[in-house]
């Protein structure tokens, strides 16, 4: 069977490449893919993202089904599109897709299903926004409505910053219409975990729990950015914590869609936020799998993630098993010089076609490519060509293994001007031993 992963980062990479181990599959294409994608056995990249190009190329070559992996396709309706063709697809529809591309349209859900959040107001004014601002407290959070390419959410930890992004998002439109509309929401403190489920509209199949790692420096300094790496399962999450997000969280988030005719399909990421005593609250929806949690969780994943995909369209996820490895996964990434601003791209990677060997002989580790383009002058070397060049992910006994060999093989790869955080996995880490430093 063929199959289709759209998209071009680390998840589809980790995607595509745990598709491709289904012993039924016979080549998964990734659209358009990574030089990543590009080398790994079984995957062959197709040089194409429009939708409709795309519904051609499934129909011509006859693929059984699509995977999409970011929130931009979905958004536009991609799975609408593919199913009004009679094409099997696993995503969510763009109305179901509205849970992460508004933040406006997420809140008012939630506030309709008693689904906890924190308190917010939204404003298309920017007088308005001022005003809300001074009668509240610092920190404040600022959120643009629409998809920003991570560039939408800002902390303000001062009356100052809070206005200045009111400024830049309302009356300098510099988010364009994704800043049209805002959301100004009371901030959360406590620690992040990501809780992604598997959904078929009806029923909900939880993936291992995962941590990002979202500022770009050590210590969670620096500016927000994709994510500078991830971890999974996220040790914060107890079992009972577990139970309570399935039934306060992803359950009435399934049953208010179904209830509002918009069912929901596809992976559903819930960004949490746990405070200290353990009250769970949803910092956002996202209508997709998380990059770079995907990776680390990918090589949890026991089961065949083909058979899960089938039994969410066949509607039957409530019948479905899910084995994980029981060592936990870590991953880091090597970001590009100048990135999350302004990446540099075409900078020689060095190291990387050995470590690619190295990972041809163990299950242990892999390396998942993200803005990476193969050097058409050489072809035994690989080019950065986006702000996240690669995730390294290794599996290990307990945190601190999983750390130490995702590393171990991440400094065997260089580029010039290469970012990489240092401390991936600290919370958990401290979990287990206070003592370690983070
Ligand atoms: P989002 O794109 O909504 O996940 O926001 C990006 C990041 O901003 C989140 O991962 C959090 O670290 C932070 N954030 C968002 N909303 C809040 C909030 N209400 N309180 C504190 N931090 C927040
Ligand atoms: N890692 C955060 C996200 O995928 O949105």
């Amino acid at each position: 069977m063929k199959l289709l992963v759209v998209g071009s980062g680390g998840r589809e990479h980790a995607i595509a490449w745990k598709l491709s181990q289904s012993p039924r599959v016979q080549k998964v294409f990734v659209a358009p893919g990574n030089a990543g994608t590009a080398l790994e056995l079984g995957l062959e990249n197709i040089p194409i993202t429009a939708i409709t190009e795309l519904v051609a190329f499934v129909k011509q070559e006859n693929i059984a089904l699509t995977v999409v992996g970011p929130e931009a396709p979905l958004a536009d309706g991609i799975v609408d599109t593919f199913r009004a063709k009679g094409l099997r697809i696993f995503g969510p529809t763009r109305r179901a897709a509205q849970l992460e591309a508004s933040k406006i349209f997420a809140k008012a859900f939630m506030q309709r299903y008693g689904i906890p959040t924190a308190k917010s107001a939204n404003f298309n004014q920017a007088d308005a926004a001022h005003q809300y601002i001074d009668q509240s407290a610092v920190p404040i959070v600022i959120k643009a409505d629409g998809l920003a390419a991570g560039k939408g959410v800002i902390v303000a930890q001062t009356y100052e910053q809070a206005h200045d992004a009111v400024d830049r998002m309302l009356t300098d439109s510099q988010l364009g219409k994704a800043g049209a509309q805002i959301l100004i929401e009371d901030f959360l403190a406590g620690e992040e975990a990501s809780f992604i489920v598997m959904a078929d509209g009806q029923h909900a199949l939880p993936l291992a729990t995962s941590q990002d790692h979202k500022r770009l420096l050590d210590n969670d300094l620096g500016p927000n950015t994709g994510g500078m790496g991830a971890y999974s399962p996220a040790l914060c999450i107890t079992p009972e914590l577990h139970a309570r997000i399935m039934r306060e969280v992803i359950n009435p988030t399934l049953l208010g869609m179904a209830q509002e005719n918009e069912p929901y399909t596809g992976f559903l990421y819930a960004g949490l936020m746990i405070s200290s005593r353990g009250d769970i609250k949803v910092l956002e929806f996202n209508c997709r799998l998380g990059d770079p949690e995907t990776q680390p969780i990918m090589m949890r994943l026991k089961t065949d993630l083909l058979r899960l995909i089938e039994q969410a369209l066949n509607l039957s996820l409530d019948k479905a098993e899910i084995e994980w490895d029981r060592r936990t996964a870590l991953g880091v990434v090597l970001a590009a010089e100048g990135y999350p601003e302004s990446p540099r791209k075409h900078d020689k990677i060095e190291g990387l076609m050995e470590v690619i060997k190295e990972q041809a002989a163990t299950e242990d580790f892999h390396v998942f490519h993200a803005g990476t383009a193969l050097n058409t002058e050489d072809p035994s070397s690989i080019l950065t060509a986006g702000g996240r060049v690669l995730c390294v992910a290794a599996l290990g006994e307990n945190i601190k293994l999983a750390h130490q060999r995702a590393y171990d093989i991440a400094h065997k790869i260089q580029f010039s001007g290469s970012q990489m955080r240092h401390d991936i996995g600290y919370r958990a880490m401290n979990r287990i031993d206070p003592k370690v430093d983070s």
